[in-house]
């Protein structure tokens, strides 16, 4: 890991062992312009990658034509409205009208180690394992400063930028758009653009498509970063595929609206740009005010998107999720929101509890309807506090009722929500986010709180404290359940700035203030599912539900995308009914089971009300989730096949990262008639090694609906099955999976060369 700076040349260079990331100076006036990103190159003059020679050259020799040259040089963060007409990394105006805007090079600093932002997510790392570069941009005209800072990782091909404005003038400048990343790349050969695209139910569909001249990319200007969109984009160079060639993705940290785009221009350059999203946000600067923008993570892999996927996940785990749970084991939770919905009361809940407890969970979350007169989702948000009725005794009993059994408790909440039909709109329905004139939008029946007021944000804080401190609470459960709209506030002090991204800063700053009160809570976001599953939410909770849709065959390729950039450790997955609630899908408890390892284990239901055969397997369940627990939430994740990429299987594995274990989830989603074995080779494991493969799952014997399997299948299994094979021949050779009958079926492959 190594930022340079070479004053002769006037280039820097960001390097982290085999990945270089160069940008230039070029000109008297100070253009800075993107050089290179790519596998480590040697300690050459790079300065020829600017192509400032080809015509029309440099503006100092050729002024005549500088708007050629600003049109087609590679920036690293372009101006506006001065002679570049591709899109903009900033813009700003005074009294409405752009003085124009074109950032040139004014100095730079080195230094160790990683700032934190000031209220907002962002990576962390000490002065042994990261450093960060600042270069400072000014724009004297427009009366602005601009310094771009950029971290690198030791041992990790990743570079984390954000760009902080300033107001150097004597009068105020409003700035309209301020892009976190910004960089004219210059791809060889085709590039295909991955995005994580989908629906409520449906979150993180991969897509892949060759990027063509004009516009392509993702947004949300939902007021969070969506189920409909991802604040991620893939750019695959030619080639590259599942484990090979090279692969660039660029992850927002932030929750609220963003664009992430790449405009294919007359040259055929990338500019590839990530920030908030401009609609709705701008920010009033008085003489010497800054604004500071997200971050943004730039990750490269010469590994193919799997590379990407890892590189990520070791990014994510070492320097962004900060909780204490973050290493340890998860209690295995039940949730009783599938299983009762609002209908409710203390004598269901411990029911639920108490049979789950005899099975092995740890951990009851008591979900929507405990609070106000909530019996339906048209009442109550904002009165948090318990309905006696349905719990006499409050939270406190329940929570000692649970510990008699030896069960611990979590509790739902939605602070950043309002029920019309409650306590806190009549008393104050100036708190609700509305414009004047006009009735607000309702979504789920309820209106957002105007968080970007801090009494609002201190009395829903106080509201919660008194809940969280009434009881032993060891779990919350943080949902939102609407998109943002008619963002209008009340406040007398409203500020000068756009309100979506103030409502992002007070979320932010509402959970810093919870997981600072109580640092050992386990917090789990939500947003309709994972409707707002982002590294933004991730610095504060280190699990989020991953999607409302708990269909294990769903729930594959959902997984699959959110697994495409964060951790297993992260994502909630539990086990639910068949048919599935969301689909009407009819699985095996085997395979709910299976699906649901892949990530925080619990389940969604009431087992007294599960098929005999179905809750006989929990306890195996559970037994397993112990086993590899520590394996799914601290190893390499594979992905090795892919059913949302038309194959009939899904496939992928975990491996330590000593090598020494490894654990194969295979599930086989279709059956079709009279095939044979499918060779599967496995990745990621030491090809020195001897590995036993084995069944993990003791009810592999049985086909999920109780019948044995067939005595064909077990043959064809057992060509490898009880064997030690080495890694080598693993990873070449592979292994022969074998044909189960019927569909949704699934295997569970354990690799282990200890001893
Ligand atoms: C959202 C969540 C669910 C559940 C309900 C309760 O949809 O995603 O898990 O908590 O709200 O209303």
């Amino acid at each position: 890991m190594d930022i340079t700076y070479d004053s002769r040349t006037r280039v820097f260079r960001l390097d982290t062992g085999n990945m270089t990331y160069a940008m230039g100076v070029v000109d008297d006036e100070g253009f800075l312009g993107h050089l290179y990103l790519g596998p480590g190159v040697g300690n050459d003059d790079l300065t020829y990658l600017s192509r400032a020679i080809e015509y029309p050259g440099l503006p100092s020799k050729n002024n005549r034509d500088r708007c050629s040259f600003l049109d087609f040089f590679p920036h690293e963060y372009p101006g506006e409205g001065v002679g570049d007409f591709r899109s903009p990394a900033v813009r700003v105006t005074k009294d409405g009208i752009s003085p124009g805007i074109q950032p040139l090079y004014k100095g730079y600093r080195i230094i160790k180690g990683k700032k934190r932002l000031e209220g907002m997510p962002s990576v962390f790392g000490d002065e042994k394992d990261s450093e960060t570069l600042e270069i400072e941009m000014s724009d004297e005209t427009a009366g602005v400063k601009l310094f771009l800072d950029y971290t690198i990782f030791e041992g990790i091909n990743a570079v984390v930028r954000s760009v902080r404005a300033q107001n150097t003038g004597d009068t105020p400048v409003t700035l309209n758009r301020i892009m976190s990343f910004s960089a004219d790349m210059d791809r060889p050969g085709e590039t295909r653009l991955m995005t994580l695209n989908g629906s409520w139910g449906r979150e993180r569909a991969k897509q892949i498509i060759p990027v063509g001249t004009g516009f392509a990319g993702v947004s949300s200007v939902r007021g969070v970063s969506s189920h409909q969109s991802h604040p991620f984009l893939g750019l695959l160079s030619e080639g590259a595929d599942e484990s090979q060639g090279e692969v660039i993705g660029l992850n927002f940290i932030y929750s609220g609206n963003f664009l992430a785009q790449v405009e294919k221009g007359q040259f055929g350059t990338l500019r590839v740009q990530m920030g908030i999203h401009p609609m709705g946000f701008y920010e009033k600067l008085q003489p010497g005010e800054s604004f500071q923008s997200p971050e943004a993570v730039l990750v490269w892999s010469d590994s193919g998107i799997g590379g990407m996927t890892r590189t990520f996940h070791e990014l994510y785990r070492n320097h962004l999720i900060r909780s204490p749970w973050l290493h340890r084991e998860r209690p295995v939770l039940i949730n009783n929101w599938e299983a009762t919905f609002f209908d409710f009361d203390l004598e269901k809940l411990l029911k639920i509890a108490r049979r789950a407890s005899s099975e092995g969970a740890e951990l009851l979350v008591m979900d929507d309807g405990w609070f106000g007169r909530r019996n339906s989702d048209n009442s109550s948000l904002g009165d948090w506090y318990v309905n006696e009725e349905k719990l006499p005794g409050g939270v406190k009993r329940l929570s000692e009722e649970l510990a008699a059994i030896g069960m611990k408790l979590g509790i739902w909440f939605e602070p950043e929500m309002v029920s019309p039909d409650s306590d806190l709109y009549r008393a104050h329905p100036d708190w609700a986010f509305s414009i004047d004139g006009r009735k607000p939008c309702m979504a789920r029946e309820q209106y957002v709180l105007d968080l970007t007021r801090k009494e609002v944000r201190d009395y829903i804080f106080d509201m919660i404290s008194k809940v969280l401190d009434s009881a032993d609470v060891a779990y919350v459960k943080w949902d939102m359940n609407r998109p943002l709209t008619d963002v209008g506030t009340h406040a007398a002090d409203a500020g000068d700035g756009g309100l979506f991204h103030r409502f992002v800063l007070g979320v932010y700053d509402l959970q810093e203030r919870l997981i600072t009160r109580y640092p050992d809570l386990l917090l789990e976001n939500c947003s309709s599912g994972g409707g707002r599953f982002d590294p933004g939410m991730l610095f504060y909770s280190p699990q989020i539900w991953t999607s409302d849709n708990t269909d294990a065959i769903d729930r594959l390729s959902i997984q699959e995308g959110t697994a495409m950039i964060y951790p297993l450790s992260t994502m909630g997955a539990h086990v639910s009914v068949s048919p599935s609630q969301s689909c009407g899908r009819k699985t095996p408890m085997v395979t709910r089971g299976h699906v649901a390892l892949a990530g925080t284990f619990g389940y969604e239901l009431d087992m007294d009300r599960l098929p005999g055969e179905d809750s006989a397997q929990i306890r195996d369940q559970i037994a397993l989730y112990h086993r590899y627990g520590e394996l799914v939430r601290e190893g390499d994740y594979y992905r090795i096949e892919s059913w949302q990429d038309g194959s009939m299987c899904d496939c992928y594995m975990v491996v330590s990262k000593d090598k020494t274990q490894a654990l194969m989830t295979w599930v086989q989603v279709l059956a079709h008639t009279n095939l044979k074995s499918r060779r599967v080779r496995i990745p990621g494991l030491d090809p020195d090694r001897e590995y036993r493969i084995e069944v993990a799952d003791p009810r592999e014997g049985n086909d999920g609906n109780g019948n044995r399997v067939s005595p064909n299948e077990l043959n064809c299994m057992s060509g490898f099955l009880g064997k030690t094979l080495t890694g080598a021949t693993l990873s070449g050779a592979g292994i022969l999976m074998p044909r189960l009958s019927g569909d949704f079926r699934s295997l569970l492959i354990s690799f282990d060369s200890r001893g």
